[in-house]
């Protein structure tokens, strides 16, 4: 007879962090420099603004400085963790993971860390593997990161593209504990994840190792990503909220990827969720991709409008096209 299972557990966020690049571009600053207009780029996306990194500054560095706040929040120090979850689609270099290099940063001496591609959606597989080592007993205390230096990936001949994105990094972390007894509601209480390779064509970079050496740039049909965010996003929510028994007038906040605001107003509205209940950043941050949801959780949590117990529906889609929804209670 073996031991018999401890109590369930449960990974609850203990705190967020963010990091954006300091140079702010306009779109008036774009507008010199493409064919384009703030009015237009508004009209379509809500975006105004976008942080760019510095030369020299590479996506490890905007992850530790997100990594350091949080852990900061938390009353943590990097000894306290054993597991680093990257979601980026921008590492700094080809191998090794990212998420090694921020190990290395933050000075970690133990634990192990790795990276995930999603896109778009990284920080909601991220936030879900991380999830089922620590409710595995696997590690206990893991800091989930969502960074990317995206103009590095942008065609900036491209106004199609070049202005729909930005720099940042935002990060969580995650602590497991028992699923009963004091606070035992709190924490992740589920994720969803999807994706269809078939759809490949949407959205991509068109370079990589095995392909070439160049790194490539990204390339997007915004139609056809547009029709299948609205019905994908949709479906992947419903499976989310039906898993859990909710509705959405149970929704205390809707955080999702930022992408673009009309999106983000559709979702709302399918939930019967005022603006009042969801936080965009899409207008200072523009698409930060993976770092988006983080970026945001940590702008709402700092500002106070996140409070503990509230219920946070996440939500995201991107390349791949790969899609997903997590419900946390916070
Ligand atoms: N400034 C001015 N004009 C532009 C720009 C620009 N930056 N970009 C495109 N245009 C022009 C086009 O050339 C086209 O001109 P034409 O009619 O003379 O040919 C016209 O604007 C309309 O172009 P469309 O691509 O049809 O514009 P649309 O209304 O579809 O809006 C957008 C484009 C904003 C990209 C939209 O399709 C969209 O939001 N798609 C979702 C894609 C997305 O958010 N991707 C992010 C990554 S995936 C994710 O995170 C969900």
């Amino acid at each position: 007879m073996g031991e018999s299972a401890g109590p369930a557990l449960r990974s609850r966020v203990l705190s967020s962090g963010a990091y954006l690049p300091s140079r702010i571009v306009t779109n008036r600053e774009l507008a010199t420099r493409i064919d384009t207009s703030d009015e237009w780029i508004t009209a379509r996306t809500g975006i105004k603004q976008r942080h760019i990194a510095a030369d020299g500054e590479v996506t490890s560095d905007l992850a530790v400085a997100a990594t350091r706040e949080a852990l900061a929040r938390a009353s943590l120090t990097h000894d306290d963790v054993d597991l680093v979850v990257v979601a980026t689609t921008t590492p700094d270099e080809t191998f090794p993971a990212t998420a090694t290099r921020v190990q290395a940063k933050l000075g970690m001496t133990r634990g192990f860390a790795f990276d995930i591609q999603a896109v778009c959606s990284g920080f909601v597989y991220a936030l879900a593997v991380a999830d089922n080592f620590l409710k595995l007993g696997q590690a206990k205390t893991a800091v989930v990161i969502g960074a990317e230096t995206f103009s590095r990936i942008l065609d900036w001949e491209d106004r199609s593209t070049c202005v729909l994105f930005g720099d940042g990094a935002g990060a969580v972390v995650l602590q497991a504990g028992p699923s009963i007894g004091s606070g035992g509601d709190r924490g992740i209480l589920s994720t969803h994840l999807h994706s269809d390779g078939r759809l490949h064509d949407a959205l991509y970079v068109n370079g990589g190792p095995s392909l070439n050496r160049q790194v490539g740039v990204v390339r997007m049909d915004g139609r056809e990503v547009f029709r299948h965010a609205v019905v994908k996003l949709a479906e992947v929510v419903e499976e989310a909220l039906a898993a859990n028994g909710l509705t959405g007038a149970d929704i205390d906040w809707l955080v999702p990827h930022q992408a673009n605001q009309r999106i983000i107003d559709g979702m709302a509205r399918k939930l019967g969720l005022g603006a009042n209940r969801v936080v965009s950043t899409v207008d200072h941050h523009a698409n930060t991709s993976a770092a988006s949801i983080p970026l945001a959780l940590a702008e709402a949590d700092q500002d106070g409008r996140l409070q503990r117990g509230q219920l946070v529906l996440i939500e995201a889609i991107g390349g791949g096209l790969a899609w997903g929804a997590g419900v946390i209670r916070w």
